[in-house]
């Protein structure tokens, strides 16, 4: 593969965008991942619906979903019982909790979440807007984990099963991770570069995503390996979430999802002056996610979206938006910032699988209410507002003159008319 090097990802702000793929990285891909392929045979996949009803359907990378919503890796992907629930209950797809070579080496802690409430001093009634978690990659046997993926799909073949997997700083064991889970016939793999506690300390996880020459290289690992497609899941405890993205996509990835989970502590108790979640009187950092972050999320996602407008060929590369999503209009925005798919992970632990059918009745209602009737209609159709603080300063100047322009007689005490006082008058008030 083509050794790739990015200057500006280190010590700099001021960067000259990429404008192409190395060509040989290209067309290695278009040769050696057949998924990849279909992407171009695909593209009518968001043509109108012939019966006029909106249709959820999204091909990305080549494969086919029934809808955009999809299992985040997390607790709603942990095993076989799990996974099969989501295609039952009708997810577009799942993503399995992230897996690694020795599984020995995991070793949870209970309690291991811990919620934020909405209302006076979290209210225990209150609403639950922020989750964070100290949990860490599956702790279950890789053996085990793999027979699940083998087993779901044989039984559900046309359904999009993606494998997360984390491995060490070590080309060896990304392989054979690698060489492994695509072994069960799964239709994608997400790269976890972002789970931010408890892995970092090993060199896992957002250890790789916050440090982008070690993305590079490990990206060229995995993407030298794998045959399917690749998603790199982003970490946003970052600066500039687009640096890494960049990164992992000219490595070969096909596509992005952010984000992982935020760094946060989530509270201390002032009755024990203890942090949350309290294991044995201590605690560590975690991860935050749920309603509150997705603001955050949507940010991240419209920086990247930005980024792989103007650098990347946009219908090659997938993006999928992951923060917050509890509504069909939580999804819509994602979808409206150029995201292809959007994952739910702690909405699933809150509301449970039956959540899917709410999410897309409600995100037929947004499009049926703008005559959408396929999600590429509007997949970015919010990003173009988008501009810089001084875009918005000159744009507001015009539209000042503009204003000024109509109202004439305001300009100069000379124009002040008999006839028209009142109203001239009228026009200067502010409330
Ligand atoms: C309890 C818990 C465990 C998680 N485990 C993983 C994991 O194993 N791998 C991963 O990539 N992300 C993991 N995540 C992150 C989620 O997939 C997702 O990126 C994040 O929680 C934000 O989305 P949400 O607000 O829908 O949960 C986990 C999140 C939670 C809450």
């Amino acid at each position: 593969m083509a050794s790739l090097s990015f200057p500006h990802v280190r010590g700099s702000n001021s960067f000259s965008p990429i404008k192409t793929l190395p060509t040989s990285l290209t067309t290695q891909r278009l040769r050696t991942r057949v998924g990849f392929l279909r992407v171009v045979a695909d593209a009518d996949a968001n043509a109108k619906h012939p019966l006029g009803e909106p249709d959820l359907s999204v091909t990305v990378n080549g494969l086919h979903l029934p809808n955009p919503f999809v299992i985040g890796s997390g607790p709603p992907g942990t095993n076989y019982t799990v996974m099969k629930r989501a295609f039952d209950e009708g997810w577009g797809a799942v993503i399995a909790k992230t897996v690694s070579l020795d599984a020995a080496k995991v070793i949870n802690v209970t309690p291991r979440y811990a919620r934020l409430r909405a209302g006076a001093n979290g209210s225990a009634k209150g609403q639950i807007i922020g989750w964070e978690n100290i949990e860490l990659i599956s702790d279950r046997p890789l053996e085990t984990m793999l027979k699940e993926f083998k087993q779901l799909k044989e039984e559900y073949p046309d359904r999009i099963l993606i494998a997360s997997i984390m491995e060490e700083y070590d080309k060896a064991a990304w392989e054979e991770l690698i060489d492994r889970v695509e072994q069960t016939g799964i239709d994608a793999i997400e790269i976890n570069f972002s789970c931010p506690h408890g892995m970092p300390e090993r060199k896992m996880g957002a250890a790789v995503g916050q440090d982008c020459a070690l993305l590079e290289e490990v990206g060229g690992w995995i993407n030298a390996k794998a045959t399917v497609p690749v998603w790199a899941k982003m970490t946003p405890n970052i600066t500039d979430i687009t640096q890494p993205a960049r990164v992992a996509l000219s490595s070969g990835c096909e596509g992005v999802s952010a984000i992982n989970t935020i760094m946060s502590v989530m509270g201390i108790s002032l009755k024990t002056l203890r942090p949350e979640p309290c294991v044995e009187g201590y605690s560590t950092p975690g991860g935050y996610s749920s309603k509150a972050v997705h603001p955050i999320a949507l940010g991240k996602v419209m920086a990247i979206a930005k980024m792989m407008k103007s650098e990347f060929n946009d219908e090659q590369y997938s993006l999928s938006g992951i923060g917050g999503v509890e509504t069909g209009g939580d999804a819509a925005e994602f979808i409206l910032l150029g995201a292809n798919t959007v994952q739910v992970c702690t909405g699933v632990m809150m509301h449970g699988y039956g959540l899917v059918k709410k999410l897309c009745d409600e995100l037929k209602d947004f499009m049926k209410m703008h005559n959408f009737l396929s999600i590429g209609e509007f997949r970015g159709a919010s990003l173009e507002y988008f501009t810089t603080h001084m875009d918005l300063v000159r744009r507001q100047q015009e539209a000042i003159q503009l204003r000024k322009a109509v109202k004439k007689g305001l300009q100069s005490d000379k124009d002040w008319t008999g006839d028209g006082f009142v109203n001239e008058s009228e026009s200067m008030v502010s409330n």
